[in-house]
């Protein structure tokens, strides 16, 4: 069965208390409005052991993983680690990752291999930047990401999978995709899912939207029916326009 999902990419924000406050305020609204919709935090790594402390209605994601297992990889951060601080989702492949650190496909298909072998659901991010829109190539270009980073699972590994489509043109600029633009892309990423998975993996699979999502716009993105939530950056920063999109509901 899909499920209905918010998730908040924190990105490069809070300290930890700021953070620990910030998890927790989301933990407290989410318990006092029980619902079956699913909330996720991505918080930075620093923070994450701390958190998954004060949360318990509320699912810990990371914001990004290492490609390799383990060994000499300065600065990076492996899947089993984070299994072992309680991390249950893991984001890969967001447009800032592919834009500012040069991550490929191909490493993001490792990515996503490696986090389900641990254990770890993969929120796994695509979508076009403006100058494909405007050339009308975001069918190929978000078709070309979905088919390199996920088409080699099983169908047992896909049916852990959660996409998001964050067209990078609306991400971070108050510029959110209009609701028909969305459910369009939506619609095309589960027919190409329908296409190699077949209908139950297509119909089960929940699509996030993500990019300039905020209460005010949330719910008639939320209301198209391959809408299963979103992926919220900006937003997730302040407990009241979180939960606010939560409630759009
Ligand atoms: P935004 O970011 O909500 O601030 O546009 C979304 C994201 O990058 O996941």
């Amino acid at each position: 069965m899909r499920k209905n999902i918010v998730a908040g990419n924190w990105k490069m924000n809070t300290k930890i208390e700021d953070g620990i406050a910030l998890a927790a305020g989301v933990e407290k609204w989410v318990t006092d409005h029980p619902s079956s919709t699913g909330v996720i935090i991505a918080p930075p790594f620093t923070h994450l052991s701390e958190i998954k402390k004060v949360l318990k209605n509320v699912a810990l994601s990371s914001q990004n993983c290492a490609s390799e297992v383990s060994g000499a990889f300065t600065g990076e951060v492996s899947v089993d680690m984070l299994v072992s601080v309680k991390v249950q989702y893991v984001i890969i492949g967001h447009s800032e990752r592919r834009a500012i650190y040069g991550e490929t496909d191909a490493i993001i298909a490792k990515k996503v291999k490696l986090a389900l072998q641990a254990g770890l659901i993969p929120i796994f991010c695509c979508g076009e930047v403006l100058s494909e829109r405007e050339g009308n190539i975001h069918f190929d270009i978000v078709r070309r990401q979905v088919e390199a980073a996920l088409f080699s699972l099983t169908e047992t590994e896909f049916s852990k999978i959660i996409i998001a489509y964050e067209p990078v043109w609306a991400i971070g600029t108050g510029v959110n995709a209009s609701p028909s633009q969305a459910q369009e892309m939506h619609k095309f990423i589960r027919s190409i899912i329908h296409s190699k998975y077949g209908e139950t993996a297509a119909s089960d699979l929940t699509i996030l939207y993500g990019g300039s999502c905020k209460p005010s716009n949330a719910k008639e993105l939320f209301a198209n029916p391959d809408v299963d939530g979103g992926l919220i950056g900006g937003a997730a920063l302040k407990v009241e326009d979180f939960t606010g999109i939560i409630s759009a509901f």
